[in-house]
């Protein structure tokens, strides 16, 4: 008997390809224009990196099945993490679905909730002496800043080692480099192109193999010292020993930490204080919620916010989920078919590349009424709509939702709270319409700012 089954659907391609090229002048030119506009081709579309194709899911509906009910059909691999892969490695962020099996219990305890506790007295004590630091009138570069409290985080919590300080400040100014070599290495296909002596090839090799000697000490000193420092590292280095080439291991989970935990939370604290400036509306009600909360104003110092702070502090965390929802730093995430994919929205094949944006899925507007529009309250408990939280991707979703979630959620609400009740912001005229910088993340433009007390 001869079975007749559907024939597959299929998938459209994106428009704008050239013959040689595919999309390539399209990922270079102007990437976030070019995924949102991809979603009126429809909910599956073909794109080719040269002559290699590539899928993007621009349906919010199949990218939650993506995460969750079909995660099975979909591992890391594909463009974007095959091209990181000389840099992270077989790291947490990066390994495949059978790695990760085995990598994540061995993780997940660093990241509890009553270690989170812990970990926001670091947090305070962090944003505390940085923006201690600052004199009023002075002008910092605000994205730096940023970096310098989420290094001192990282390297107080979960890589606590003497050497691991050098290596995280390493790590944050390298980080723009390194995205960008990355983001070039994902579009352009072949070894040619990373072959060729052009400049962002060369700070590329550069800042890679530079950061492979600070981290490399990094690992010597936790291997050989022994020690339970009870952190997050304490805890690799142990589960590392099994494998093969343990010094290997325990090399991609310091360098997949320390690039995941750094730029995410300084990224967007810096969208974020952005956003801020340019709706000062919102900005008044957040400090009046500061206050109100942390005392301050003209009777005194406001309180340094703490852990147990944050049930008052639930405007803050809308203003955060709102500016991650914006402007996601994982604006460009990957994954790669371990099988044939017979959705009816469109089949994609096994072994084939697939992307979603959630910096455009964010800006759907059947999802997020007025997409373009910062609007905190749409994240209160009489706005917020199911929809909306399953639509929301900035962190992840299912098995490989990020595992720093709460930690940098956490982290962001008390900086954000203990930068803006002790400061005023005074940003260069023009300086707000500045375009984010788009590499394998989504970084803020630079951002000068004249800081004054806030009293
Ligand atoms: C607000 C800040 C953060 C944002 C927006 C963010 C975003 C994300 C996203 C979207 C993913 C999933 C990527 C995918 O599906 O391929 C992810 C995974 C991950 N994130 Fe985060 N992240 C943040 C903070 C952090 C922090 C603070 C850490 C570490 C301390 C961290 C470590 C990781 C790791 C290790 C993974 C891989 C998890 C796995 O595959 O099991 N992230 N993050």
């Amino acid at each position: 008997m001869t079975t007749v089954s559907a024939p597959p659907s299929t998938v459209p391609n994106a428009p704008g390809g050239l013959p040689l090229l595919g999309h390539i002048p399209n990922m270079a030119q102007d990437p976030l224009t070019f995924f949102r506009g991809l979603q009126q081709i429809g909910p599956v579309v073909r794109i080719r990196f040269a002559n290699q194709p590539a899928y993007v899911v621009t349906s919010p509906e199949l990218v939650r099945r993506l995460h969750t009910t079909e995660q099975d059909l979909f591992d890391k691999g594909g463009p974007l993490f095959d091209r990181v892969r000389p840099y992270v490695g077989n790291g947490l962020a990066s390994c495949p679905a059978h790695d990760h099996a085995r990598q994540r219990p061995a993780m997940q305890p660093a990241f509890q909730r009553s270690r989170i506790e812990r970990y926001a007295e670091v947090m305070t004590d962090s944003a505390d002496e940085v923006t201690g630091s600052w004199r009023p009138g002075q002008v910092l570069d605000l994205y730096k800043e940023m970096h310098r409290l989420t290094t001192l985080v990282i390297g107080r919590t979960l890589i606590s080692a003497d050497q691991a300080d050098p290596a995280a400040r390493h790590i944050a100014q390298a980080v723009p480099d390194i995205m960008r070599g990355v983001y070039w290495r994902m579009i352009v296909p072949g070894r040619f192109f990373a072959a060729l002596p052009i400049p962002v090839n060369r700070r590329y090799e550069e800042v890679t193999a530079h950061t492979r000697k600070v981290v490399d000490k990094v690992v010597d000193h936790y291997r050989a010292d022994g020690t339970d420092h009870g952190d997050l590292m304490s805890m690799v280095v142990a589960a590392c020993e099994q494998e093969p080439d343990p010094h290997a291991a325990v090399y991609d989970q310091v360098v997949t930490f320390l690039t995941a935990g750094l730029e995410s939370v300084a990224s967007s604290l810096t969208h974020t204080v952005r956003l801020l400036h340019r709706h000062p509306q919102i900005l008044a009600r957040l400090r009046a919620e500061l206050q109100e909360a942390l005392g301050g104003g003209p009777d005194g110092e406001p309180r340094l916010p703490g852990y147990g702070d944050l049930p008052k502090l639930r405007f803050t965390q809308h203003v955060i989920t709102e500016g991650l929802r914006m402007y996601p730093p994982a604006w460009l995430v990957s994954r790669v078919t371990t099988e044939d994919v017979p959705w009816d929205e469109g089949h994609i094949p096994a072994d084939a590349g697939v992307f979603f944006s959630p910096y455009a899925l964010h800006r759907d507007p059947s999802v997020f009424s007025d997409p373009d529009t910062f609007d905190p309250d749409r994240w209160s408990p009489d706005r917020v709509t199911n929809v909306q939280r399953q639509g929301y991707f900035s962190l992840g979703a299912g098995r490989r939702k990020c595992i720093g979630d709460v930690f940098g959620t956490v982290e962001a609400t008390i900086a954000l709270a203990t930068l803006l009740s002790r400061w005023r912001l005074f940003h260069p005229p023009g300086s707000a319409d500045a375009r984010p910088t788009v590499t394998a993340l989504l970084l803020p433009p630079r951002t000068l700012v004249r800081v004054e007390r806030n009293r």
